[in-house]
């Protein structure tokens, strides 16, 4: 099923593009620029991408909240002052950890009712140019309305007005835009103009708003006040669906009021592992971060990857062919409903044995070689959040949130004030076609309706006693490899917090066969000795931001920002305590 007004709409604009302006802030944040230390104190810790939303986590920590709470109006702030990322109008997964007990919340978009499997697709079997990406035939149905609420209602403490109330008063009162705002609102206007009714919001005066201009959300206001009254109804049922459903009609979409009534968010059991002395809980299917997560810890343990040498080619090498095999794994992934590969025979024993086996320290394999799990290679041819959360009694959130490109599909529902995402573009929306993140993706991960597109988002929770560290981060298919590595240098390397978020990062995602490098990651000495084991070393790039907390075994609670993103870190009592 294609639409010709898609067709139509598809100007050139490239999947670079999106990925450009979903990260773009990233080369903004430089790595000398990093915080040497985290922030820390008492009482409680939040980290995310936005100084005003980490403040209302913390609000509602110091007003009694418990740490959803704090979360949930966290992410809700976001869906105001972050709007290339935070949302109601996309999905997300939640990592939770109350009084010692993990539960894992999926709240991920699914394909509408009539969601097809050639969608994207011409009538000759190539895709349709940008119609995963741009405009509401490229939105899933929004879990976040039902998802938040649901996280709340099930383990909040507060009411539900009082961790709503943060957001209404940032969109009704206003907020100050950041520089970040208002250069990611420049670099994103051209998806931006396309619709006047998200031009209306995000280009007052035809032109993006100035930093240090008070930016005001009316309709916005007025929707989460509604969902603050009446819950998700708000928004899934009756006019609000409508206004949904008459949008997506309008520029050729087929996400319908039904599809919104009909949305569940799924509470599941979290992928858990032991990473030495520490029990590591993340997310399961339909995200693949938890299984590459699991993968990656457990080889280096495996490898003896800490006794390596912190430059050098060697520790790259065997986390680059760690990653290549776990990638290609990922192909076999997608809803939990559609993948036959179980997750746990994915991280049984034997089978990393096998791979610490074929992993040779001097040669590296190549990607076609690792195709047991994939297809032939011969038939072949980023916005997202994350925030983390402590409260005092150690109960820990980690959830990471997404529209999926910067300003997701790029359509703002009029009257209600929030962008769609464009997650439709996570399906294999193109069988053995790259992806925004260029992902190659497999069957299981075929659209469908009612189906979870595959997601790489970890939202990740770790202990120690009572030690406990959360983080996670957006970055497209980077997000696994970046949260991993700040795990490899908390876990194995006994890093500082701040240290490990800042730490230069690499990765690798099987194809395509290279490595990715951060500017100051490897040294030219270093890349030379990879490619001499046969490695092609790609430097430069967007990565991961990782948003961290950690309550020491000393009681403290540090939290640190990525200094590549727009994170804000902060605990509740600021002191040396
Ligand atoms: O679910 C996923 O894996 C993607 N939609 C995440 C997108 C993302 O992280 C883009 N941000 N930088």
């Amino acid at each position: 099923m294609n639409s010709p007004l898609v067709m139509r709409r598809a100007r050139a604009i490239s999947g670079l593009f999106f990925l450009i302006s979903g990260m773009v802030l990233l080369s903004a944040g430089s790595l000398s620029a990093a915080s040497p230390t985290a922030v820390s104190g008492s009482g409680g810790a939040v980290a995310s991408a936005a100084p005003t939303a980490t403040e209302a986590g913390l609000k509602i920590l110091r007003d009694g909240g418990n740490a959803v709470d704090a979360a949930v109006a966290t992410a809700l702030a976001l869906a105001v002052v972050h709007p290339q990322a935070g949302n109601l109008g996309g999905g997300g997964f939640a990592v939770v950890r109350l009084d010692g007990v993990v539960h894992t919340l999926d709240f991920r978009e699914t394909g509408p009712a009539e969601a097809r499997h050639d969608m994207f697709l011409d009538r000759n079997g190539n895709p349709v140019r940008n119609a995963s990406r741009i405009g509401p035939l490229a939105a899933g149905v929004p879990g976040s309305p039902k998802g938040l609420h649901e996280l709340h209602s099930r383990h909040g403490k507060l009411s539900w007005q009082k961790v709503v109330a943060p957001a209404i008063r940032l969109a009704e009162d206003g907020f100050r835009v950041t520089r970040r705002l208002e250069r990611s609102i420049s670099s994103s206007r051209e998806l931006l103009e396309r619709f006047p009714e998200t031009a209306e919001v995000w280009l007052p005066d035809s032109k993006p708003p100035v930093a240090g201009s008070i930016m005001r959300l009316p309709a916005l206001a007025a929707t989460l006040r509604a969902y603050s009254e009446r819950g998700p109804s708000a928004i899934t049922e009756g006019p609000a669906a409508h206004a949904i459903e008459a949008i997506s009609r309008k520029y050729g979409g087929v996400l319908r009021a039904a599809d919104l009534a009909a949305y569940r968010p799924v509470w599941r059991d979290p992928i858990q592992f032991r990473f030495l002395e520490w029990e590591v809980a993340s997310m399961p299917l339909p995200s693949s971060g938890g299984v590459i997560l699991g993968q990656i810890c457990d080889l280096m343990v495996r490898l003896k990857w800490e006794e390596k040498p912190r430059s050098g080619a060697d520790r790259t090498h065997l986390l680059a062919e760690t990653l290549r095999r776990a990638y290609a794994d990922r192909y076999l992934l997608g809803d939990p409903a559609s993948t036959r590969a179980k997750e746990k025979d994915l991280l049984v024993k034997t089978r990393m044995e096998k791979w610490k086996r074929e992993i040779s320290l001097t040669r590296a394999t190549s990607s076609s070689e690792v195709r047991s799990s994939g297809p032939a290679l011969a038939h072949e041819s980023t916005e997202t959040t994350h925030l983390s959360v402590l409260d005092g009694n150690g109960n820990a959130v980690a959830l990471t949130t997404t529209i999926n490109g910067s300003f997701g599909c790029g359509l703002v529902v009029p009257g209600l004030g929030f962008l769609l995402n464009n997650e439709m573009d996570d399906f294999a929306a193109a069988p053995g076609k790259p992806n925004m993140f260029g992902l190659i993706q497999g069957e299981a991960n075929a659209v469908a309706p009612g189906r979870r597109m595959l997601s790489s988002m970890t939202p990740t929770v770790a202990w120690r006693g009572s030690e406990t560290l959360v983080l996670g981060a957006p970055g497209g298919s980077r997000i696994p490899t970046s949260t991993a590595q700040v795990l490899l240098n908390l876990v194995l390397d006994s890093d500082e917090l701040q240290a490990a978020v800042n730490r230069p990062r690499i990765h690798h995602q099987w194809l395509p066969d290279q490595i990715f490098a951060e500017v100051d990651a490897l040294s030219p000495e270093t890349v030379d000795a990879l490619q001499k084991r046969g490695h092609r070393v790609k430097i430069g790039g967007l990565f991961g931001r990782v948003n961290a907390v950690r309550l020491t075994d000393d009681g403290r609670f540090e939290a640190a920002a990525d200094p590549r993103g727009p994170g804000h870190a902060g605990v509740t009592n600021p002191g040396p305590e």
